[in-house]
């Protein structure tokens, strides 16, 4: 997408160097950040300065290459893969890169692992670009279903950022919104705060902002209240992980919104690339939640005479816990959008998505 007239990805290659764009210090600065070692790949992700589910699977698998290239042995491979693993435990793309460069670097000699590495991570990446421009092609179609009915502007809601910073290009559940706006709907979209690390105020918005597509934001209670008073006619929101019986994890709060939504017959959408489908997973229960810092929700990081600052909102004094994702159950799921196209969130359903 575009930033200040010039495209941009979130991660690229230039002159053989893995580039990213820092997150943590949108919209405030834009900044470019050259990732070199495995640990400067592995805090990137731990440090959110990449995140996103699809984001964080693609920059694994760029980190996988990088160390390869300086050493093709099968403990590296072992050691590249537990430690990348090992930095956000939620999102499945991040497992699905690895267990995709692991397998296939296995079976290769080690003087052509570091050419196939760099090719598997290139394709990922692609792969990406290509699955998020799908799923908004896909999604537009419901959101020009809605407009073709209501005949003025659609409003649809959002939580955390799902947009192009989460994925390579384009973003899941932002990307049928880039699109119905390129064909003219009339939008108007509810970006969710996004509670503790405000994502969608920060993130969400910003996107938003340079596509000069109308939005507001709201705090993160708000959405019920919306939805209530008839001002919301769809959610969208993306996935960090999907069982094979639909149940979704993503965002903590996603769940709030989804069942608000079901009482108040508003259509809930997810839109995910099906590389976050996890195939072994059966529901969502089993899917594990990363649990971060309690400090997160007391230290904020705030903008002060244009300088980054960080300071407290409340005294830090009791205990806190600050899960990061919940699993929105899928009898809450009007479908998911896919790069496969639309589909219920059922198991045979997804199931028939995964074949194509
Ligand atoms: O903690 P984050 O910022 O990595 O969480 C991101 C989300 O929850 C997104 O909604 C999800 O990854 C889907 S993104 C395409």
């Amino acid at each position: 997408m575009k930033v200040k007239n010039k495209n941009f990805s979130t991660i690229w290659i230039e002159n053989s160097e893995v580039k990213i764009i820092d997150q943590t210090k949108l919209p405030f600065e834009f900044k470019v950040q050259k990732l070199k070692s495995l640990n400067d790949f592995c805090k990137a992700i731990k440090d959110m300065k990449v995140r996103g589910a699809p984001l964080i699977g693609v920059t694994a698998a760029f980190g996988f290459a990088k160390s390869i290239e300086r050493n093709s042995s099968k403990i590296n491979i072992k050691k590249c893969y537990n430690k990348l693993l090992k930095t956000r435990p939620t999102a499945v793309n991040l497992k699905w890169a690895l267990d995709t460069l692991k397998k296939k670097l296995l079976k290769t000699i080690p003087s052509k692992r570091a050419i196939l590495a760099t090719e598997l991570a290139n394709l990922i990446r692609n792969d990406d670009i290509e699955n998020c421009k799908k799923i908004g092609q896909n999604g537009l179609r419901i959101i020009e279903q809605i407009y073709k009915k209501k005949k003025q502007t659609v409003n649809i809601l959002t939580h955390c950022n799902a947009g192009w910073l989460a994925t390579v290009d384009y973003g899941t559940a932002l990307s049928p919104i880039f699109y119905a706006n390129k064909a003219q709907i009339p939008i108007h979209v509810w970006v969710d705060e996004t509670r503790p690390r405000n994502q969608g105020a920060l993130l969400t918005s910003w996107e938003l902002k340079n596509e000069k597509i109308p939005h507001t934001v709201i705090v993160d209670n708000a959405g019920g209240h919306l939805m209530q008073n008839g001002k919301v006619d769809l959610c969208i929101v993306g996935s960090d992980r999907t069982a094979m019986n639909g149940d979704v994890c993503n965002k903590i709060g996603t769940y709030l919104k989804a069942l608000s939504a079901y009482e108040n017959n508003i259509p809930f959408y997810v839109a995910l690339p099906t590389s976050t489908i996890d195939r072994n997973l059966k529901k969502g229960s089993d899917i594990p939640i990363e649990i971060r810092d309690g400090k997160e929700l007391s230290d904020l990081v705030f903008e002060k005479s244009n300088k980054l600052l960080s300071g407290r909102i409340y005294k830090n004094q009791t205990s806190t816990f600050n899960p990061a994702f919940d699993v929105t159950p899928s009898k809450f799921i009007t479908a998911l959008i896919t790069e496969n196209g639309i589909c219920k969130a059922n198991y045979p359903s997804i199931k028939k998505k995964l074949k194509k």
